[in-house]
């Protein structure tokens, strides 16, 4: 058998999970689930979703990827033979490839706004044609297509290099950038004029706006932003060497995910009061408002806007990127160790199968939008159906197995490398209560109250 790939040091292995955490969740999802649920104290629940429910299975998904070096279902062949088990792996394998059509479709629209950068169509023109733009965008039927197909294009090419020469190398070079990148630009959306409400709603948490939906929806933004609960960790965590620490990978990859998305925050929102625009405005947040900004920028000074312009869609661009290859490389890897598929069939299949469902998701914004499934379109189906229930559930089934199906002491070796890592060994009391009991509990709790109220 060919011998399986490795990342080739501790420094890919986190920001190939950093880059697979950092993405279109931090950047677009972030601001728009703040917006819509009331600034500060979303953020807050967030946060404490992140560390007690969430980080408990990032290192639920490393500890199974990497004591089993093996996609998700030959991870639970391994671990659990002949269990039904089984069907977590293959749970795993469908919810990241849902995740990728319609995050495709949100990644064609960062092509279409760069190309709109850099034709310098932000600048002189009116105001409201920007806004009215998005609108009509993305309900026309082809050019959201065409952008949707560029995209996993793109991605399925990444993939297709492999996991040292495409991935490893691909986020090696963006990841450092992506942060410098985000601070130029949080540090100018609070200087703008008329920015200091946004800040203000971004520190100041008002807790009458707490409700069971609400704190649903926070974990399930935890998830999504963590990559977590659909076997992407898992994935990624088989190609670490025995001699990384799962620990550092864990609070590293959290620590950079939750810095982002609060950069993120401060970068959309002060601009969203800048501009008037209403917070609680949905998906196009982000593509309504930096483009405001950077058009009344280009009244002053033309060059400058549209170099922010620019800076700010590849910024966008590129984390989706690093995200979308984490997804397909789930799917990819389960095709070719389980069966028997070359990686160019397997990436190719993988991304047909996202551009034709990221195709439904893209129509339902415009000629498919009268199809309703529980009442949303295609597009929020999919993605409320993914956030707020298969990761969470995903997640939960995994920090069980962990938790109470693989014995005290193999958790114990993977998690402190044999007992070597001292810090981990002093840590392992605290993150095996956390996996078994807080993590568990907390999502059924979370589930339970969002059904009933
Ligand atoms: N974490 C990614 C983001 O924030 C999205 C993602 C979800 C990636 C699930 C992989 C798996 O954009």
């Amino acid at each position: 058998m060919k011998e399986r790939e490795n990342f080739g040091s501790r420094f890919a292995v986190i920001m190939a999970m950093a880059g697979s955490a950092i993405g279109l969740g931090n950047i677009w999802r972030f601001p728009y689930m703040v917006g819509e649920y009331g600034g500060a104290a979303f953020i807050i629940v967030y946060i404490l979703a992140s560390f007690l429910l969430v980080l408990p299975i990032f290192f639920a998904e490393t500890v199974i990827g990497r004591r089993s070096r093996s996609n998700t279902f030959g991870a639970m062949q391994k671990l659990a033979p002949g269990t039904r088990w089984k069907w977590l792996g293959l749970l795993t394998i469908v919810s990241p490839i849902i995740i990728l059509s319609y995050y495709s479709v949100v990644g064609g629209w960062s092509v279409e706004y760069l190309f709109k950068a850099l034709a310098f169509d932000f600048t002189g023109v009116p105001a409201d044609e920007i806004h009215e733009f998005f609108g009509r965008f993305i309900s026309s039927a082809w050019e959201p297509i065409l952008v949707h197909t560029a995209f996993v294009a793109m991605v399925g090419g990444i993939v297709l290099a492999g996991v040292k020469k495409g991935i490893e190398k691909f986020t090696k070079v963006t990841m450092p950038i992506l942060f410098v990148l985000i601070v130029v630009i949080a540090v100018y959306s609070i200087t703008l004029p008329g920015a200091g409400k946004g800040v203000e709603y971004l520190l100041k948490p008002d807790f009458s706006k707490m409700s069971a939906g609400m704190v649903a929806a926070a974990m399930g933004q935890a998830f999504f932003s963590l990559s977590l609960g659909v076997g992407t960790i898992l994935t990624y965590a088989s190609y670490m060497r025995k001699d990384e620490n799962i620990l550092a990978s864990g609070v590293g990859t959290a620590v950079s995910d939750l810095v982002f998305a609060v950069l993120a925050g401060f970068a959309v929102m002060p601009a969203v009061f800048a501009a008037g625009i209403a917070p609680g405005a949905g998906p196009g947040l982000v593509f309504e408002t930096l483009p405001f900004i950077f058009n009344k920028m280009g009244s002053a000074i033309p060059w400058l806007s549209a170099v922010m312009a620019i800076v700010f869609f590849v910024t966008i661009l590129v984390a989706a990127l690093t995200s979308a290859i984490s997804m397909m490389e789930v799917g990819v890897a389960y095709l070719t160790e389980e069966k028997g598929m070359k990686r160019v069939g397997a990436t190719l299949i993988v991304t047909l199968f996202a551009w034709v469902v990221g195709i439904l998701c893209s129509l339902s914004f415009g000629p498919l939008s009268g199809v309703r499934l529980l009442g949303n379109s295609i597009f929020d189906f999919l993605d409320k159906l993914c956030s707020n229930w298969l990761l969470p559930a995903g997640g939960l089934l995994f920090t069980i197995f962990v938790g109470w199906k693989m014995s005290r002491s193999d958790v114990f070796d993977e998690f402190t490398n044999g007992g070597t890592l001292r810090a981990n060994v002093r840590l392992f009391k605290v993150v095996w209560f956390l996996l078994r009991y807080v993590a568990p509990v907390g999502i059924v709790v979370v589930f339970a109250t969002n059904l009933l109220m």
